[in-house]
C-alpha cells in the first residue's frame, strides 16, 4: 500500500527510514560514502576506526503489534532502540512518531516524547530504594506534575493490574526479582505511553520467573492492545512475544517477518542457522500447512482455527484418526493430515500439490 492511500487505522506509529549510527572519528561521512557504506564491520572500523552499530536500517511499528528487535550481542538492537526516541542521536535516516519527524524535535518536545508517548523500560528498572512500591509506581507520574491523589489512586491500580496488590507499602529491597520487574512493568504502564520500548528487560532473570513475566506482557498486551517494541536477544522469547520480529546482525536488519515467516522461510543461511533448533510445530500454523480438501474431507473431522499450530493440529488428527479440517467462520479452507504434519516437523517444508494454488 502506498504511503498517500494509508488510512489513520493502519497508520504505523514509529516509521524508520535509511536509518543509521556511526560510533567514531567523523561519523557523519560513512552512510553517505558508498564505499565506506560496503565495508564489513571488522574493515570499517580498520580503515575509519568507527563503528556502524545500526546500518540503512528501515522498518514501520503498527498500531497495538509487538515488533520484536532480535540479533546476538553487539548486533545493535539496544543503539536502534535508543535512537528511536533519541536516546542516541542518529547519524543519519528518518525517524517518524505519528507521522511527526523525531529529528526535528526540540528539547521540550523530545522530554514530551519519552514521557508521553514512547517510554523506554530499562534492563535495570531503576527503582528508588527508599521509596514504597507505590510510590516508585506513582513516581513517572509526578515528573508528568500529576497531582498527589491522583497519581496515587492510578498507581495502586497499576500495582494491582501487574499482581503485586498488598504490597504498595513494600521497599523494593522487600521484594523477589521478578516482583520488581513488575514494579518497574507497573511505572511505565502508569504514564500510559502509546509505545513501551523494552531493552531485554528480562535476561537477568532466572527462567521460571523470566517465563511468569513474558506471559504478563503477552496477557497485558491482550488486554490492552498497546504498541510495544521489545529487544531480547534470546529467540525463544522474540518467537513468544513478537507479532513481527526484525532479526538483526552487524547492524542490519537481516529478516523481518512473522514468526511463521522467520522460521517456516529463513531469509538466508545466517537465519536457517539461527532458527535450525525450533520447534517448527510450535511456530507453524495450519494456514501454512494445509493442502485443499476434497468434498468428503470438507464435511467432517475436527476444526481448527488458521491460527492453530501444527502442534495442536497433530493433537487433534492423533486423537479423531482423520484430518482436521481449517475452519474459518464456517468456510473449509483445507485440511491437515498425518502426512502434511509429519512434513512441518521435519521441515521439508510446504510443497504445493499439483493443481494447488500457491499461497
Ligand atoms: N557508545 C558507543 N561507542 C562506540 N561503540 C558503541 C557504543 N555503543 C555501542 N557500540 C557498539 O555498537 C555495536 C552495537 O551495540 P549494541 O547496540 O549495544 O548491541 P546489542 O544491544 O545488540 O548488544 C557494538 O559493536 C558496540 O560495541
Ligand atoms: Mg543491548
Amino acid at each position: 500500500m502506498s504511503k498517500d492511500t494509508r488510512t489513520p487505522a493502519d497508520a504505523p506509529v514509529f516509521s524508520v527510514e535509511g536509518l543509521w549510527k556511526v560510533f567514531g572519528p567523523k561519523a557523519e561521512r560513512v552512510p553517505t560514502d558508498p564505499e565506506f557504506a560496503s565495508l564489513s564491520p571488522a574493515e570499517l572500523r580498520e580503515r575509519t576506526g568507527c563503528t556502524a552499530a545500526v546500518r540503512d536500517v528501515g522498518f514501520d511499528v503498527r498500531k497495538g503489534e509487538v515488533f520484536v528487535v532480535m540479533g546476538l550481542s553487539g548486533s545493535g538492537k539496544s543503539t536502534l532502540v535508543r535512537c528511536l526516541t533519541r536516546l542516541i542521536e542518529p547519524t543519519a535516516g528518518t525517524i517518524a512518531i505519528d507521522g511527526e519527524d523525531v529529528r526535528a524535535m526540540d528539547k521540550a518536545r523530545l522530554r514530551e516524547l519519552r514521557r508521553h508517548r514512547a517510554a523506554m523500560v530499562f534492563q535495570h528498572f531503576g527503582l528508588l530504594p527508599h521509596r514504597t512500591v507505590l510510590d516508585n509506581v506513582a513516581y513517572g507520574l509526578e515528573i508528568q506534575g500529576v497531582g498527589r491523589a491522583e497519581r496515587r489512586e492510578r498507581a495502586a491500580a497499576f500495582v494491582a493490574k501487574v499482581g503485586l496488590e498488598g504490597m504498595e507499602q513494600r521497599r523494593p529491597a522487600q521484594l523477589s526479582g521478578g516482583q520488581r520487574q513488575r514494579v518497574g512493568l507497573a511505572r511505565a504502564l502508569a504514564v500510559d505511553p502509546e509505545v513501551l520500548l523494552f531493552d531485554e528487560p528480562f535476561s537477568a532473570l532466572d527462567p521460571l520467573i523470566r517465563r511468569d513475566m513474558q506471559e504478563e506482557v503477552v496477557r497485558l498486551h491482550r488486554e490492552e492492545g498497546r504498541t510495544m517494541v521489545f529487544v531480547t536477544h534470546d529467540l525463544s522469547e522474540a518467537l513468544k512475544l513478537g507479532d513481527r520480529i526484525a532479526l538483526m546482525r552487524d547492524g542490519r536488519v537481516v529478516q523481518l517477518g512473522t514468526p511463521e515467516g522467520i522460521v517456516g522461510s529463513p531469509a538466508d543461511d545466517y537465519v536457517r542457522e539461527f532458527v535450525r533448533d525450533v520447534p517448527r510445530e510450535q511456530v507453524m500454523t495450519v494456514r501454512t500447512a494445509m493442502r485443499a480438501a476434497t468434498a468428503e474431507e470438507a464435511a467432517d473431522g475436527p476444526a481448527l482455527p488458521p491460527d492453530a499450530t501444527v502442534s495442536e493440529a497433530i493433537e487433534a488428527v492423533a486423537r479423531t484418526g482423520s484430518p482436521a479440517r481449517v475452519m474459518d467462520g464456517g468456510r473449509c479452507l483445507g485440511v491437515v493430515d498425518h502426512d502434511r504434519l509429519l512434513r512441518v516437523v521435519a521441515g521439508t517444508g510446504h510443497r504445493p500439490e499439483p493443481g494447488e494454488k500457491a499461497a
